[in-house]
């Protein structure tokens, strides 16, 4: 059955670039982002793994250790990552699986056999410090993923786990963020000193908590 919000990220222990990893010792208690590619030597993901290795210092500051996986074996990864730092102008410094034996593809339901029979799709699974599922994404072989809507979504997670707030449509760093329905106007207005605004009673927003 596919992994759902709330199911503990399964454990593996596999071959990568960085040598053999335990995921769930790997992780510690780190957030973390599996994210799986359909091939080395491609173009869309060549872009993707580069603009990940760009933004290391985002995933950082966040928390976020970031792991590949696809099923070509670990000397294709090995010699591809030199591809990717000479055409994205970066240096991976992530591991990459070498998931030949599809363990991870499998584990984390990554192959879609009516897209494609043999690779991965684009999959995301955002992995919190208490090893659960956070966030998942699938995108199609042909479409890159956005990795500026990734981190957004990941500052939304951490904003709930650590303040109990949502944030809503389209919102972005810096703008006004909803109390979570479980607080009561009568705690939020304790909780958030910056101000309750009460547009309806189940509709509060405050200014972003950590601003
Ligand atoms: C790519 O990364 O460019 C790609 C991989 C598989 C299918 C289509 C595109």
């Amino acid at each position: 059955m596919a992994l759902r919000l709330g199911d503990i990220a399964p454990d593996f222990t596999a071959e990568t670039t960085e040598g053999t990893i335990n995921f769930h010792e790997w992780l510690g208690n780190s957030w973390g982002m599996i994210f799986s590619h359909p091939a080395d030597f491609t173009p869309v993901c060549t872009t993707e793994l580069g603009r990940t290795a760009q933004l290391k210092d985002e995933f950082a500051k966040r928390g976020v250790k970031v792991i590949a996986v696809s099923v070509d074996a670990l000397d294709s990864h090995t010699e591809w990552v030199k591809d990717i730092n000479e055409t994205q102008n970066t240096t991976v410094d992530f591991p990459l699986i070498a998931d030949k034996d599809r363990q991870v593809a499998e584990l984390y339901d990554m192959i879609h056999p009516n897209a494609s029979e043999k690779a991965t799709v684009r999959s995301v699974f955002i992995i919190g410090p208490d090893k659960k599922i956070k966030l998942t994404l699938t995108y199609p072989a042909s479409t890159g993923r956005n990795f500026t809507e990734i981190l957004r979504v990941i500052d939304s997670l951490q904003l709930t786990a650590n303040y109990q707030v949502a944030t809503p449509a389209d919102w972005t760093e810096g703008q006004d963020v909803i109390v979570v329905p479980a607080v009561s106007t009568e705690d939020a207005i304790k909780k958030f000193p910056k101000g309750v605004t009460i547009v309806k009673p189940y509709l509060r927003t405050t200014p972003q908590p950590n601003k």
